[in-house]
């Protein structure tokens, strides 16, 4: 059985959460397998919220979550989460891999100090300690979930690396900020409380695929935040991309086949870094407020622009995406023109292809075609023929130009205001064809 994986395609909030929460509707396991609590995924369930960061958004579901050797975990914020589930009669069905690193409360403060201390070259990172933790991992000296389960090995290690984080601390103007019996004692009482959910969890995903189980992984932030292929430095600290799941898993990468992009029908992104089709007037308003772009983690506000199709190429290439989920389609609804940048002027250059260089990015002129609008998106779509024709003249030209075909539109944030769809690629044309400008 196939594993159906999810990812963003762009800077994150692309809506990962409702469509994880759809697909897992056949889901035995529901996966996650990079990043931390910087990520939130919101779910509606009739008139229910959920908010998420850590735990897999399936387990609203009744599904096994199973958080992969490749995230790191903040043991407070998960037990935090828990706890708020099962008081909403939701009793996650979990599992911890062994290999899960944990954040500690010096990646925090280490997150925050860095970033003061770049002023106005941050990059405005989420403050979770994501970075700082991944950098233990790479450097040998992080802690994991297995750890927890082993006393006099957590102790020595923390007698050994505190003294180390103490003086880095130090050399940013935050002195005896930690307390070494203090994070020991608070992370024995983690791993008592998480004792049952730790596991092998790459044993048991093998296990599951041997028994044609149904996998489905659910990536967090976006391609364009992946630490190698992302607008870096301004990126995240792990891998995002299709790639990063067999890591972050320890499947075998032959079982990734179905690769869901998640598109949304503009784009965001939240902290610093370039964002070539950002918008500053009131159209960036009106997407920014249609869309209730603040973000789930820290609240901020998002940054807005036009869909961006060298950012598409980009993606769907690296991750081999089979299928496209465009979300927030209503909230275009009502602008009269809408546009979509096909390529980037560069230096008296046209490109397709995404720069590796901040500096070229900034200098980036985006190139757009110009597409008609529509007034409203009723609430009765059931289908993509439903849809009104300059919807579909704008999600026909995204699919042709990529050749990968639009599977699902979500046009709000309920279950039920979403389609699914049959398309299938080529020379689909209704007769507008949009202009240059
Ligand atoms: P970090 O992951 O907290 O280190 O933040 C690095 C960059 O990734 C910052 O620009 C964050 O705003 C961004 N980022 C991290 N997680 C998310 C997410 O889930 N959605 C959107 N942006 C994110």
């Amino acid at each position: 059985m196939p594993i159906t994986l999810i990812i963003g395609t762009q800077w994150g909030d692309e809506g990962k959460g409702k469509v994880v929460d759809y697909y897992s509707k056949n889901a035995d396991y529901v996966t996650r397998f990079q990043g931390g609590n910087n990520a939130g995924h919101t779910i509606q369930v009739e008139d229910e919220i959920y908010k998420l960061h850590i735990t897999p958004s399936g387990v609203i579901q009744g599904k096994t979550g199973v958080i992969g050797n490749g995230v790191v975990i903040d043991p407070e914020i998960l037990i935090k989460e828990i706890n708020e589930l099962t008081q909403r009669d939701i009793k996650p069905n979990l599992l911890i891999s062994d290999r899960a690193h944990l954040i500690m409360p010096y990646h925090k403060l280490l997150d925050g100090a860095e970033e003061t201390k770049l002023g106005a070259k941050k990059i405005g990172t989420t403050k979770r300690g994501i970075g700082p933790c991944y950098s233990d991992k790479i450097s040998r000296n992080g802690i994991r979930t297995i750890d927890l389960l082993h006393p006099t090995i957590l102790k020595e290690k923390l007698n050994r690396i505190i003294p180390i984080k103490q003086k880095m601390l130090a050399l940013y103007g935050k002195k005896d900020q930690l307390d070494v019996t203090k994070i020991y004692a608070d992370y024995l009482k983690y791993g008592k409380t998480l004792s049952t959910y730790i596991a092998p969890t790459h044993l048991i995903l093998n296990k599951a695929i041997k028994e044609n189980k149904t996998l489905l992984f659910e990536g967090a932030q976006g391609t364009m935040l992946d630490v190698d292929f992302g607008t870096y430095p301004y990126t995240t600290s792990s891998h995002t991309i299709a790639g990063g799941a067999a890591i972050g898993t320890g499947i075998n990468p032959s079982y990734l086949t179905k690769i869901v992009g998640i598109v949304k029908a503009y784009t965001t992104r939240v902290g610093e870094g370039p964002l070539p089709t950002e918008l500053f007037d009131k159209t960036g308003e009106h997407l920014q407020e249609k869309g209730h772009e603040f973000g789930t983690t820290t609240s901020r506000p998002r940054r807005c622009g036009w869909f961006d199709l060298v950012v598409l190429r980009h993606s769907t290439m690296l991750s081999g995406v089979t299928h496209l989920a465009i979300t927030k389609l209503d909230v275009l609804t009502g602008l009269k023109k809408i546009k979509i940048c096909t390529h980037y002027k560069l230096k008296n250059e046209t490109i397709d292809y995404f720069p590796a260089n901040t500096e070229d990015l900034e200098g980036c002129t985006p190139i757009y075609k110009i597409f008609e609008g529509w007034n409203d998106l009723p609430s009765t779509i059931k289908k993509y023929s439903d849809l009104p024709n300059n919807a579909r003249v704008y999600l026909d030209f995204i699919q042709n130009e990529l050749s990968i075909p639009i599977k699902l539109v979500s046009f709000g944030p309920k279950r039920s205001e979403t389609i699914e769809c049959s398309n299938k690629l080529m020379n689909i044309n209704r007769g507008l064809n949009p202009s240059n400008i």
